[in-house]
């Protein structure tokens, strides 16, 4: 049996009702305050066990019959690289592959492992722009190696200039967690072929520019704001160019420490400390207005209630985090005025942090200099929060309801 001593997990013994599992038996996961977790040791961990593979199921990516144009963008061994500065390198555009033209880009992260080490999360920027954001694998002493590839084709026109490319994955190397991360960062540009015209993809197009809306570099940990309670607010100015005709702001989430398990907590009359309740939203605004807002999807980190339950096979969205589109077209009649506008992010209800940031895909008119556009409509309430509790003694259940709407129209 093992225990955590994080604030998350001093939870009243009458939520056990709500898990599947007995709340003394909660791990961690994907921590940053490296001091308050543990994992467990195996006995079943014999030496001469070969290495596992984990892996995460997913979609696997369609890619064309053509043969890849590979080259490794990254390698590099994360050991104690907690509170550094992100790993750098230059990336250099595929100009030297045979063909100029591709139907899919693919990123891929190889790691190996062996030891005991915690689940971290990390994140890969190209230019500032997120590509991936993922949580690593528990190592076993034996060790372990996994595979995350991402479908990166949406990034195109970034990925046709050079630029830095930044990961940071903060680990802590110790006698007892004794785990190096040995990473191949890896980048495969599938040729379309020849008569195939532009590769038609999510979007209809691939933007013709992606702009970060992250921290810039030199800094010391990722190029994600981190938003520490409720009414933390962190922004980013930026300027587009005047003959943009669509605009899609693709935002990237994750969650710690006292909000990893945020759908299991309390309302504030039955914690103490508060928890906050069950819901959360990652709230949007552009230049003040909201104008999007996202519910995101329940990730469970590696580490997350029970280790062993994610061995081989990872949680969904754990090696892939999901990222979230808001439509922000309606309103770019209000900033083509080549002036500088600025997003901001806030966590409706947050208890301390989540990382976040977002890529900015800006689709322009080239046959113009100048477009133009109008907001005709923007709705966007509130989000109404419902609970429901039935508690007979110390035993009971706690239903969330939320009511939120959402419409813009330019
Ligand atoms: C990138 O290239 C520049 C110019 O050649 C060089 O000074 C710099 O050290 C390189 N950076 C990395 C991280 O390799
Ligand atoms: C990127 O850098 C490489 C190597 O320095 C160079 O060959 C290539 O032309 C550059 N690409 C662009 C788009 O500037
Ligand atoms: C990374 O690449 C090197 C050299 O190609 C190889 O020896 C090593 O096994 C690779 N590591 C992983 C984790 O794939
Ligand atoms: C991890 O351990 C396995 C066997 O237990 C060994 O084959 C492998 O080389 C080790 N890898 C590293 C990176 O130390
Ligand atoms: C919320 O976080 C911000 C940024 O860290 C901090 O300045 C502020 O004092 C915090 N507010 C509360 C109520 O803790
Ligand atoms: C409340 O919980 C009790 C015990 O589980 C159950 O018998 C009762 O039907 C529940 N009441 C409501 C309104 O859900
Ligand atoms: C949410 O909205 C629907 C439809 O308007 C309504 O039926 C429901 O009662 C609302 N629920 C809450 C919790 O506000």
């Amino acid at each position: 049996m093992h225990h955590s001593t994080t604030p998350m997990m001093a939870l009243p013994l009458f939520l056990s009702s709500l898990f599947l599992l007995n709340y003394t038996t909660l791990s961690t996961a994907a921590n940053i305050n490296k001091k308050t977790h543990f994992r467990p040791e195996l006995k079943s961990e014999l030496a001469e066990t070969p290495v596992t593979t984990f892996f995460e199921v997913t979609k696997p990516i369609q890619v064309p019959r053509t043969k890849p144009c590979s080259y490794l963008l990254l390698q590099h061994d994360f050991g104690y690289t907690y509170g550094l500065p992100p790993v750098l390198a230059n990336y250099t555009t595929p100009s030297h592959c045979p063909c100029q033209k591709f139907a899919k880009i693919v990123l891929q992260w190889e790691v190996t492992c062996n030891g005991t080490q915690f689940d971290r999360i990390f994140g890969v920027w190209l230019g500032g722009v997120e590509l991936l954001r993922s949580c690593t694998a528990e190592p076993i002493t034996t060790g372990i190696v996994w595979t995350v590839k991402k479908d990166i084709t949406r990034y195109y026109s970034l990925l046709m200039n050079n630029q830095t490319l930044a990961v940071y994955l903060g680990n802590i190397v110790t006698s007892i967690y004794t785990g190096v991360y040995h990473v191949n960062l890896t980048v495969h540009f599938y040729p379309a072929k020849a008569n195939l015209g532009n590769s038609v993809g999510e979007y209809g197009s691939w933007a013709d520019l992606i702009s970060p809306i992250s921290r810039n570099l030199p800094l010391n940990d990722g190029l994600w704001f981190e938003i520490k309670n409720s009414t933390d607010i962190e922004s980013k100015k930026f300027i587009i160019p005047q003959n943009a005709y669509r605009a899609v702001l693709e935002v990237y989430v994750s969650f710690h420490e006292k909000d990893e398990f945020w759908y299991t907590n309390l309302p504030n009359d039955l914690s103490n400390p508060p928890q906050n309740g069950a819901f959360r939203e990652v709230v949007v605004t552009l230049d003040g207005v909201e104008v999007g807002a996202i519910w995101p999807f329940t990730v469970i980190y590696t580490g997350g209630f029970n280790p062993l339950l994610w061995r081989p096979i990872t949680g969904i969205g754990s090696f892939y985090l999901p990222s979230y589109d808001i439509e922000v077209t309606p309103f770019l009649g209000t900033i083509l005025d080549g002036k500088t506008h600025e997003f901001a992010f806030s966590v409706t209800n947050a208890l301390n942090v989540w990382f976040i940031d977002a890529n900015l895909h800006v689709w322009l008119d080239k046959k113009s200099v100048k477009t133009k556009g109008q907001l005709l409509k923007h709705y966007i309430s509130p989000a109404v929060v419902s609970l429901i509790s039935n508690f007979t003694g110390i035993n009971g259940n706690i239903l969330t309801t939320v009511n939120k709407s959402a419409s813009s129209v330019g």
